[in-house]
């Protein structure tokens, strides 16, 4: 739970049974979902402005913001659709402020006609709880401590939670996060907008890889490899080096392209899944957990369970259920409402 930006009244809450309309707007996408007792989805809907972006490759947060503003209400409307709720919770921070606005009135507004209480949620925090969407706690249950990987556009951060509503950030990135690099790597090689899913699949056609991109380890051993020391992150360096290697090959080819994107993201995945699993050996924790919208990313799935088999780390490693509890969505902020302001949860 975190001290909201928007002075929203913050209630604690103690049911069972538990029902939350969550609102995310921080960003691009306008969302809001129902979820009971922090895992059950009822509703979840996103509207994205993404379409509007493409022509300026990245978030123009005015445009944001009103786009923001058109699509609060239908989305709502769609999420609720009759169903009941018992709470409010909203994203308050971090995010475009003009965009957290339109989410955070709307829900102080909601909260005072509806008679409800209002949950400022922190947005990353959100992120880490999309892990426990859809994971009925009778079934399968998370083991806490976890040490989570939350990689997106905006952010980029190793956590560890040790508790729920504990989150202490040991690591982050000094310039860039990942999703951020995915977006300006796609855009130098010619890619679109959003860059993640297009530079993943423009490098499933490299078919030999030839190039290598050097590793921002931040202190490296004699070896070249990580000296364990620090667990943040750099890949300004990296979008550097490509757009040295995009200007040194000049027109560039499919080939090209594909070589490109294959060798960034092997570098991108290396360190995020190296640093993951140190943390994860170091802290001694029950699981390892991958959020945020680089999450959706299957090779990097594929990185870190290797990582895992090749150190003997034998821990559950989960990440979002579906590919848009990757990004960014509402059922998520519910979850992380849920789980930190409920004082009967257990799961
Ligand atoms: O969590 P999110 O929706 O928004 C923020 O909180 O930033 O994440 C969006 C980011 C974008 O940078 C996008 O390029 C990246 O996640 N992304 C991916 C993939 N899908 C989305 N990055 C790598 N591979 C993907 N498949
Ligand atoms: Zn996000």
């Amino acid at each position: 739970m975190t001290k909201s930006l928007f002075s929203i009244i913050i209630l604690p809450i103690t049911l069972d049974d538990m029902r939350i309309l969550a609102i995310e707007s921080s960003c691009d996408e306008t969302a809001a979902a129902i979820v009971e007792d922090g895992w059950k989805v009822h509703s979840n809907v996103i509207a994205s402005s993404l379409n509007l972006h493409k022509k300026t490759g990245g978030v123009v947060p005015e445009v944001a913001a009103r786009a923001h503003l058109e699509a609060i209400i239908p989305v709502l409307e769609k999420a609720v659709e009759g169903r009941h709720f018992d709470a409010i919770a909203v994203t308050a921070e971090p995010g475009l402020v003009t965009s957290l606005l339109v989410g955070t009135e709307t829900a102080k507004w909601l909260g005072y006609l509806w008679n409800k209480p209002v949950i400022a949620v922190n947005h990353i925090h959100g992120h880490v709880y999309a892990n426990w969407l859809e994971l009925d706690p009778e079934k399968d249950r998370i083991e806490l401590p976890i040490l989570a990987l939350s990689v997106s556009g905006g952010h980029n951060e190793l956590i560890l939670m040790k508790e729920h509503g504990e989150f202490e950030i040991i690591g982050k990135s000094r310039d860039d996060a990942a999703g951020e690099a995915f977006d300006k790597v796609a855009r130098i090689l010619g890619l679109g907008y959003p860059g993640g899913p297009a530079v993943e699949t423009t490098a499933k056609n490299c078919a030999e890889a030839k190039l290598s991109f050097p590793r921002a380890w931040l202190n490296q051993s004699n070896s070249g490899r990580w000296d364990q020391s620090s667990f943040d992150f750099s890949f300004s360096g990296l979008k550097s080096e490509v757009i040295r290697e995009a200007q040194r090959r000049g027109n560039l080819t499919d080939q090209d392209q594909a070589e490109i994107a294959s060798a960034f993201q092997e570098a991108v995945c290396d360190v995020l899944a190296t640093k993951l699993i140190g943390a994860a050996k170091k802290h001694q924790v029950k699981e390892i957990h991958l959020t945020g919208g680089v999450s959706a990313n299957q090779f990097l799935r594929l990185v870190i369970e290797r990582h895992m088999k090749e150190q003997d780390l034998n821990r559950p490693f989960r990440h979002p259920k579906k590919m848009n509890y990757c990004t960014d969505n509402a059922a998520m902020i519910a979850a992380a409402a849920y789980f930190t302001t409920t004082t009967t949860a257990t799961s």
